[in-house]
């Protein structure tokens, strides 16, 4: 298959995915639900599935749960005693960290651009709950070294901290959509496509690689919430790299990246801003299957589905994922 310049299997790279630590949050797999209603309203006649990531049983769920896994095992095995994150305010990476944190009874700090706001709602009120820190800096390109600091604040005082980067999109992170690719596939059959929402590039580079193991021809259509589609093209080559040192594996980087389609089409104005299709996919969704959305990601990357299927783009019955990465939360802003 394209991607692979000869069988992985015989890597034993599975095998190398399963013995990468892993503390487990949620119960898995997650369920794959048929959405018929939508189908038959965007005149689809093939069958149409939603990997619901946003349904996985742990903290409100979203793809941040599956990287986390991951983080969660790196960081009980150095012996950290908080977790510190970058994010914005209402970032669904700072509520999984917050809620790992919680869960493996470690202190959070999360280093947040803009200013403390007045009430906190959705995910900064969750973050509240599961009893994580704040510091906020002005712009988003302070966040990193803000986070440097209050590593080595707590360092100073005797902590053992344990930063993780902004999405978890690092090989290790990733390594969580790997494994959901392989989960997907034995759930039925592999689909032609698979439609998301992506930013940092995490889920899209996991679930490449994921493809890539399992020799799935499946193609991925990546659709940006905010970065320029080169930007996000560039970030996931960069995690797939990263993978494939983790799992110790070769790969065909620019022939695995062929396999997927990046589109900035769907930003609009800008990260979390709703565009017209975002709004009324997000309606439809919730019409049709009472399926949520959130506005930020998923309800971009539904709204280039439904020009996807409404294009005549796919072959007649082609079976389709949408891959809801999860997000609800930030309806309730
Ligand atoms: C709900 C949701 N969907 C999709 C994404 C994009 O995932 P990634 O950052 O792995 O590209 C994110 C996070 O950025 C998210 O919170």
């Amino acid at each position: 298959m394209p991607g692979l310049d000869f069988d992985l299997a015989q890597q034993g790279s599975p095998a190398r995915l399963a013995a990468v630590p892993r503390l487990q949050l949620a119960g898995w797999p997650t369920v794959v639900d048929d959405v018929p209603r939508l189908a038959a309203a965007l005149g689809w006649s093939g069958p149409l599935r939603v990997k619901r990531d946003d349904a996985a049983s742990f903290a409100f769920g979203g793809n941040k749960v599956r990287k986390m896994e991951f983080y969660a095992a790196a960081a009980r095995a150095a012996g950290a005693d908080t977790l510190v994150t970058i994010g914005g305010l209402q970032s669904n990476h700072a509520r999984v960290v917050a809620a790992t944190a919680a869960r493996l009874g470690m202190a959070c700090t999360l280093v947040t651009n803009g200013t403390r706001p007045d009430v906190t709602t959705a995910n900064a009120l969750l973050d509240e709950l599961l009893g994580a820190g704040r510091v906020f800096v002005a712009d988003r390109g302070d966040r990193e070294p803000a986070m440097a600091r209050v590593v080595a604040d707590l360092e100073a005082r005797g902590k053992r901290p344990f930063a993780i980067p902004l999405g978890a999109s690092t090989g290790l992170g990733a390594l969580g959509f790997v494994a959901a690719a392989g989960e997907l596939f034995d759930q039925g059959p592999a689909p032609q496509l698979i439609v998301h929402a992506a930013s940092t590039g995490g889920t899209t580079a996991g679930l490449l690689v994921g493809c890539a193991l399992r020799g799935v021809a499946t193609r991925i259509l990546a659709v940006s919430a905010d970065e320029p589609s080169g930007v996000l093209r560039d970030e996931v080559r960069r995690i797939v790299v990263e993978i494939a040192e983790e799992l110790d594996v070769v790969l065909d980087v620019e022939a695995l990246l062929a396999n997927c389609t990046f589109t900035d089409a769907y930003v609009g104005e800008g990260y979390g801003i709703p565009t017209e299709a975002s709004t009324c996919a997000l309606r439809l969704c919730a019409r049709t299957e009472a399926l949520f959305l959130d506005p930020t990601y998923t309800a971009k990357a539904m709204a280039a589905l439904v020009d996807v299927l409404r294009d005549g783009r796919l072959e007649p019955g082609a079976p389709v994922v949408f891959w809801h990465t999860g997000g609800q939360v930030g309806l309730f802003r």
